[in-house]
């Protein structure tokens, strides 16, 4: 019996994983586990009714759970970046989830936007650090008269510009990228093991030609942990030369590990090199700790309660989460149900096919699951 933690959250979130309970249960029974569900309402309609973003109740029985599935958050009525941070950035920093796995796999059936290319060529996986960067929330932003504690920002200020902190001049801000030793080992080691279990081809990228402090400690742990792993050949790209080769080679790529930001901007590219967001799947894993599985799209509220949501993202990030259990072969099921439900056309009308409801996407692939198709 697994127990699992869900959080639907807002727009489409509670939609897409109704669907992807169904297909986690039906692999369970054709595989022979059960799970149970415990809900979590977090999210929007919660923060407007009483404040609450992510309490101390909650985050005490999240604890308990190996696994979340979590939907998605974002709400019109709310600013932006409130509920992103408050909840979906706060869950990943309190349980240490410091692994962001995105495979990029273009599946059979999918049309991708890149010329000539097919599943054989898009097939590979982003290792996205997930606690550290210029995510860490370490930054600020002064207003006119405001005094800048900071020596070196002041120094810019001052110096550079030629300007009085007291004045009443321009503005500044600034924002601080961490990367410890400890930070980047964890989940490049993770990385190498992945590497280890795949073609044994590991890409870093970075930005150290210009942030050669924070990407230079980065690379210099890189080359101490590539040490290791003597069996995996090992390249350093440039993130902007990155992007370049993932549109015209994406074959060349097997697993790609990198700092958050980076990671966050390439796999949206990523995303849509293997179909579009619809269909981009992800983990946020604390090998021993708390994980969360999740599509990396948004709340799409202006889809939501409307039936047309793709619940594919979802449905494999529950696949993430059956590998995540050890649940190997039900993981790879519920991946070839997704596929068939392409070849089939019972999918919704992003993806064309036979436009069928979020809801008839989902239970086609559980049935698939049971079945076998
Ligand atoms: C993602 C999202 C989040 C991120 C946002 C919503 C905080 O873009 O999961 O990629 O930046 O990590
Ligand atoms: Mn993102």
């Amino acid at each position: 019996m697994y127990k699992i933690a869900s959080i639907g959250g807002d727009g489409i979130g509670p939609e897409i994983v109704a669907e992807g309970k169904k297909v986690l249960e039906a692999a369970g029974e054709k595989f022979n586990f059960a799970i149970e569900w415990t809900d979590f309402d977090i999210g929007a309609d919660r923060y407007l009714a009483t404040k609450k973003l992510v309490t101390e109740d909650d985050l005490a029985e999240l604890k308990k759970f190996k696994a979340i599935y979590f939907g998605s958050i974002g709400d019109d009525r709310v600013k932006p970046g409130i509920l992103e941070k408050g909840i979906l950035l706060a869950l990943r920093f309190h349980f240490d989830q410091y692994v962001n796995l995105r495979p990029i796999k273009l599946l059979d059936g999918v049309e991708t936007p890149l010329a000539g290319k097919g599943p054989k060529d898009i097939d590979f996986v982003v290792v996205r650090e997930n606690t550290e960067d210029f995510y860490v929330g370490i930054g600020s932003r002064f207003r006119k008269h405001q005094t800048i504690e900071l020596d070196v920002v002041r120094d810019i200020y001052n110096v550079k510009f030629g300007l009085d902190v007291t004045s009443d001049a321009e503005e500044i801000a600034y924002q601080i990228g961490v990367i410890t030793r400890e930070g980047a080992r964890r989940v490049q080691t993770y990385a190498f093991n992945l590497a280890m279990q795949r073609k044994k081809k590991l890409t870093s990228v970075d930005k150290a030609n210009v942030l050669s402090d924070v990407y230079g400690l980065w690379r210099d742990v890189f080359l101490d942990t590539a040490k290791n792993y003597p069996g995996v050949t090992t390249e350093f790209n440039f993130v902007d030369a990155v992007t370049m080769w993932f549109v015209k080679n994406p074959e060349w790529f097997d697993v790609v590990v990198t700092p958050n930001m980076f990671g966050d901007i390439i796999t949206d590219l990523g995303a849509m090199i293997q179909g579009g967001l619809g269909l981009a799947p992800g983990g946020n894993i604390n090998p021993k700790g708390t994980s969360m599985f999740e599509p990396i799209h948004g709340s799409a509220p202006k889809y939501k309660g409307r039936g047309v949501a793709n619940p594919i993202a979802t449905i494999w990030a529950g696949s993430l989460l059956l590998d995540h259990l050890g649940e190997h072969e039900a993981a790879a099921a519920v991946v070839k149900a997704i596929e068939a439900s392409i070849r089939d056309g019972m999918v919704t009308r992003d993806l064309g096919g036979k436009a069928v409801s979020t809801s008839k996407a989902g239970s086609y692939i559980a049935e698939c699951v049971k079945k076998g198709c």
